[in-house]
Formats: structure tokens, sequence, C-alpha cells
């Protein structure tokens, strides 16, 4: 197969991201540090088919579309915590004021979830390699929570933030914890996120609901030891926050604005590597509320300006009824979730469409029953550009965007998709299952540009 490297001109959420190599970014958890004009962005490393600590990458990009893949910044241990079979998530760097070193933050646990603490790694370089060094220490013991982010305030302080809502302000090397400054508001509140804009700290976080998506909220405070206040969700209630939980908030500072970019993650555990994506949206922040109003498919940033706008406007519409689209297997037509589109519930069950233009976005109907395909592109001549796994799965249907190929030389195209029959789904300490009911595959539209 070709590998095709991914040069895309907006922000796409909900659909796999290419690095330069063609392969899908696996940054998951993750968060973002400037360095000069240089955005790095370290997440989780994830493998398919296990939970399993698998390292923490980190990309590079200058305009926050297109990712270059850097290093495994930190690998898995030999042994140990973060060894083989353990649990690594989170990731968070910042640099601390008094050395220039980064210390990079995270949540170290056993794969039953039950040995975890917040651990800490530094490096002089930013893309690494991190050296491990065990449990951050507060009064000389480890912090045994899970769920964390980091804060680094304008003076240059950092904080580490954790479930529940705890504060913790780290001493100037960012080695050690000085002093709690918040104690936990809330049961739950886990992916604790936090920005500051003017006078006002805002403080994101989930409900308790593994890798299923749910509401996330916000307090907002004038002062990190609080009052906290809790205002309301972060997106429209019900919409699960768009379908995903926050990991972090990038202010992107231009030079008369700021933008305030949401980062949040569409888990989809056994296929986190090649199936989980990103949602990244522009926050409205005015006064003391925040909101993502309206989900958006596909938006740019004016990284020099720090402002946003909207992405391409839709191209040719190729609908499922279209005589360009082939199918095999059983389909059958299904309006749930809106839209009147074609469904799959067999395995091996595929369509292929064929369409001549420069960027093709595959709109499926995420269902309850939804579940994963295989999507692959390739070129006039039948050679394969790039291939995926996308979930179709969502707790309520809605019609998304699901694949978005790279920016192509204007040609011709065929577009496929098959059923591969599982969708993903979560076992948590409790014994309680989530995730979908099915393995259902859907075609709504594709959206060409010429
Ligand atoms: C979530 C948490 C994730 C991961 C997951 C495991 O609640 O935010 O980081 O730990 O549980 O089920």
């Amino acid at each position: 197969m070709a590998k095709m490297s991914g040069r895309y001109d907006a922000i796409h959420s909900g659909t796999p991201w290419f690095d330069q190599r063609g392969q899908p970014i696996s940054a998951h958890g993750g968060g973002i540090i400037r360095v000069g004009d240089i955005y790095y962005l370290f997440g989780e490393a994830h493998r398919d088919m296990t939970n399993a600590f698998a390292g923490f990458n980190c990309y590079s990009s200058t305009d926050l579309v297109n990712w270059r893949f850097e290093s495994v910044a930190l690998p898995m241990q030999q042994s140990g915590p973060l060894g083989p079979e353990t649990v690594g998530e989170r990731p968070k760097v910042m640099r601390a004021p008094t050395t220039g070193d980064y210390v990079m933050f995270m949540h170290a646990d056993g794969l039953d979830y039950r040995s975890q603490f917040v651990g800490y790694a530094t490096a002089k370089v930013a893309t690494g390699p991190y050296t491990f060094h065990g449990p951050l220490l507060f009064e000389g013991k480890p912090i045994k929570k899970w769920d964390m982010g980091t804060f680094q305030d304008k003076d240059g302080t950092g904080y580490i933030l954790m479930h529940g809502g705890d504060i913790y302000r780290l001493a100037g090397d960012y080695r050690s914890v000085e002093a709690q400054v918040n104690k936990a508001m809330v049961h739950g509140f886990e992916s604790p996120a936090m920005f500051r804009k003017g006078d006002t700290y805002y403080f994101l976080g989930s409900n308790l609901t593994g890798w299923e998506r749910n509401d996330n909220y916000y307090f907002t405070a004038k002062s990190l030891d609080g009052p906290w206040i809790r205002k309301g969700f972060v997106a429209p209630k019900g919409s699960l926050t768009w379908n995903s939980q926050v990991t972090f908030v990038l202010p992107i500072k231009g030079e008369r604005e700021t933008v305030f970019m949401f980062m949040g993650d569409r888990w989809s555990y056994p296929r986190q590597a090649s199936a989980a994506t990103y949602v990244w949206q522009p926050l409205i922040v005015q006064g003391d509320r925040l909101s993502i109003p309206v989900y958006r498919d596909a938006w740019r940033i004016d990284v020099g300006a720090g402002k946003f706008r909207a992405g391409p406007v839709p191209g040719e519409i190729i609908t499922s009824t279209d005589r360009r689209v082939s199918y095999t297997g059983s389909w059958q037509k299904s309006e749930i979730g809106g839209p009147i589109h074609q469904v799959a519930l067999d395995r091996d069950a595929s369509f292929s469409v064929t369409f001549t233009g420069t960027q093709a976005s595959l709109y499926s109907v995420a269902r309850p029953d939804g579940g994963y395909a295989r999507v692959t592109l390739s070129d006039g001549h039948g050679v394969k550009l790039l291939s995926s796994t996308v979930d179709m799965y969502s707790k309520y249907p809605v019609s998304n965007v699901k694949f978005v190929t790279p920016r192509l030389p204007r040609g011709k195209y065929t577009f496929s998709a098959s059923v591969v029959g599982e969708g993903w789904y979560w076992i948590n300490k409790k014994g309680e299952r989530s995730g979908s009911a099915g393995h259902a595959v859907s075609f709504d539209h594709l959206d060409v540009r010429k």
C-alpha cells in the first residue's frame, strides 16, 4: 500500500488524523505546550486489543492542523510502574520555571486500575526522551488518585489537578508538591482541565462513566483555592459533550485575541489506536460562562491573530441512493437519527463510492448499535492510498463526519467501507458493561470538494 501523508487545511473532529508517515495519530488523554512557534502534542500511545501502557507519544505542529510524529517521548519501562502490563494515562508536560526542564506528569496505574498514583518524568528537550522518576510526592507521600491534569498560571506556577477537584501547587522545579490549595468538591469530576481568562479560572471535568461519554461540566473561581461555583455543562445537555471527554484546554494567543481550544477524546476501546478520535472545538468564553454551542465538523484557526473561522463549505453531496454508490451484502434503509441512510448489520457487507475531486468526507449515522468499519481510499488505478478503522457508535443516533481524506491532487478516487463485525465495549471494575449494542455500519453521504 502506498502510504500517504496527511495534509489537511482545517481541524476535523471525530475523524482519524494521519501524521507525515501516513499513520493514525495516537495521542489521547493529551495536552499541548508551545515552545517558540512550535506546538508539541503529548498523549497516550495506544495499541489495539489491549489497554496496557504503550508509551506516551510526542507530535509537533505549527498550525495545529498537520502533525508530525516526533518521538515516543516516554517509552514503556522495563519493569515496575509504567512497565509491561500496566496503565499509563493523561500525560501533560509543562516547563519548570526554575530549571527550564520539561516535566511530564501522568496517571500511572495497574491494569486493574487499583494501584494509581501521579507520576512524573523529566527531559532537557521537549521531545524527550523523558526519564521516569516514579511518584510525585506531597508531604513525602504519593498522590494516590487517578485522573489528573495540569495547569500553569500566568506567573509560571504549576498546578496538578485531580479528579473530584483537588488542586496541588508544585515547587518551582515541578518535582514535588508544595501545598494543596483546593480540596475535592464533588465525586467523579474526572479528566480535570483548567484555563484562565482575565481574572477567572475555569475548571472542567467529566462524570465517571469510563470510556463512555457524558455531559462534562465546569466550575469557575477568582482564586484557585475557591470558592468554586458550579456552572453548567460545557456543551448542550444530552450531546454528551458532543460525544467526547475533555482532556485539555489550549489558549491560542494571537496578536490581539485568544482562542480557547477545547480538546476532548472520543474513546473507542478496544481499538483506541485505530478508531478513537479527537474532538477539538473552539470554546466560547464570555464573562463567567463557557460553551461549545454548535459542533463544528471542520474549522480553522488563524494562529497569528488568535481567531477562529469556519471550515470549508460543503461541496458535491453524493447520497446513499446515488448511482455512483455500489453495495455488496445486505443493506437496509433507515431513518433513525434524522437523514435517510443505508445501514448494514451483517458482517462483510460493504459499499464503495467513486468520486472526482480534491477531498472527501464520509458522513454516517452513528447509532447505539454502531460498530467498526474498515475504510479504504484508492486512486484511479486501484492503488490503496490510505486505510483506517472508524467507529460508528453513539449513545444517541446522529449523522456525523467519520472520515476525511487528506487534500488530494484533483482526480478520480474510490472510497470504500466494510463491516468489521465488532463494536466498542468496556467492562469496568464493578463488572458493568458499557458500549455498543451491535456492530452496524451506515452510510449517509459523501461530501466531495471539487
Ligand atoms: C475514565 C478515565 C480514563 C480511563 C477510563 C478507564 O473515566 O477518564 O482516563 O481511566 O476511565 O475506564
